[in-house]
């Protein structure tokens, strides 16, 4: 793999401190291997002027349904519970391997397209393995698995699955995957919400989840309607109920968390559970606006993800960041939710919900050269002095400014192409 050599670009990057300069990044193989001014190439390098453009973490997207991406728009009239027993369900149900692989590359083009490097996917029930083999293709880096569906009178019968095959299906493709391509590629136990799995399935999770140290992913009180059928099947409340069958720990990460009470977050708390903030989603589906200010002072992991398709009709980080912004300043007040702190759950917070930090979500040596870079001179995003690169970022920047992406050290996007200094290569 050839070295790449990034010159004089803006790097933003929400480090321990937030360091930001104009300088080079050296890139070798998969990982920044130097950070400086005038950094000398090597023959062979691959040297790219980013003079004017600016370099940021790639995005991680905590939740994502890739085998949503055909049914884009499909829901703007229903909560989640209708929602899904009339529409997606049954959507679901008639995929077949095939529409599953290109719903997976359409989704994998736009989330690359708009700089998003690492995702955190659920499938539906089948056909998971071709989705995987399309993240496999992309080149990004990815926690992905089956949804795991055993329980619900109204779930249509191809997704119907009897609790020993849901677990096996989930198993094997562990098996074929975690640790793909030197581990960018992850399994993630996905029982898909509380709603449709039941109590043997779940505790079985644990137990795997446990013994080979897996992410597991799932959906937790997004709507009342959904904690209500929760609180009549269990007699808890969602996240109650999943620390009640010792799921609550670091490797679980929810998606939503809108509806907590108090014993909830102090459960997400103290067991270090992550939340993904999915604010698109909440908002089109109706089911409400997540305390994240008040979840970030209790110090919780939160990170963001744009859901499906369908929910949202767009997957790009700006506009999760955007939004994630923009709703809670009306609630509480203008400095609630300001630039910087959505760009640090749209990146290393991200990664800590992964327990990556190390790896990913910040632009330093020795972690993996994950990278966007974004081109921010167009007219519309063009700043007044002293408005700072991360709130251009946030508040006026679209997928059309990124330029590259690069994923493990390779470009795996080029929008328009940036100068090659050295003609050779
Ligand atoms: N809860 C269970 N399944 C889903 C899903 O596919 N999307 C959303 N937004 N919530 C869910
Ligand atoms: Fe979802």
């Amino acid at each position: 793999m050839a070295n790449i050599l990034l010159k004089n670009g803006e790097i933003i990057t929400m480090n321990g401190n937030g360091e930001q300069m104009v300088g080079d990044i050296y890139i070798t193989g998969d990982t920044i291997k130097a950070i400086g001014k005038n950094l000398k190439s090597h023959p062979g390098d691959k040297v790219i002027d980013v003079t004017g453009r600016v370099i940021i973490p790639g995005f991680i997207q905590t939740h994502i349904h890739l085998c949503q991406t055909l049914f884009r728009g499909k829901g703007d009239d229903m909560e989640l519970m209708d929602w899904l027993r009339k529409r997606i369900w049954p959507l679901e149900a008639a995929h077949d391997g095939d529409s599953i692989y290109y719903s997976a590359l359409l989704g994998l083009g736009e989330l690359i397209q708009s700089g998003t490097t690492t995702i955190v996917d659920m499938e539906t029930v089948h056909h998971t393995d071709y989705a995987l083999q399309g993240i496999a293709a992309s080149g990004i880096r990815a926690l992905s698995g089956k949804a795991m569906m055993d329980k619900g009178k109204e779930v249509p019968l191809p997704l119907q699955e009897r609790t020993s095959d849901s677990i096996q299906q989930s198993v094997d493709l562990m098996e074929k995957w975690h640790g793909y391509d030197s581990g960018r590629i992850k399994y993630a136990f996905s029982p898909r919400f509380v709603v449709s799995c039941t109590e043997d399935l779940l505790k079985e999770v644990k137990t795997l989840s446990d013994r080979y140290k897996i992410h597991v992913h799932t959906h937790a009180s997004e709507n009342l309607g959904e904690i209500e059928i929760v609180q009549r099947e269990t007699g808890m409340r969602n996240v109650t109920y999943l620390d009640y069958l010792g799921l609550a720990n670091e490797r679980l990460i929810l998606a939503h968390c809108i509806w907590l009470d108090e014993e909830e977050k102090r459960i997400i708390r103290d067991r270090k559970v992550n939340v993904s903030h999915c604010p698109g989603s909440n908002l089109k589906l109706a089911s409400g606006i997540a305390e994240i200010p008040h979840l970030l002072d209790k110090h919780i992991s939160v990170s963001l993800g744009a859901d499906g398709a369908p929910c949202n009709n767009n997957l790009d980080m700006f506009n999760e960041m955007r939004l994630a912004a923009l709703i809670q300043k009306p609630v509480h007040g203008p400095t609630a939710m300001d630039a910087k702190t959505v760009f640090t759950m749209a990146t290393i917070g991200g990664a800590r919900a992964l327990g990556m930090e190390r790896e990913i979500g910040s632009i330093e040596v020795g972690k993996k050269a994950d990278l966007a870079i974004l081109n921010l001179n167009d007219f519309h995003i063009y700043p007044s002095y002293d408005v700072d690169t991360i709130s251009r970022i946030v508040y006026s920047a679209t997928r059309s400014d990124v330029e590259t992406t690069i994923i493990n050290g390779k470009i795996v996007m080029e929008n328009k192409k940036l100068k090659t200094i050295d003609k050779s290569l």
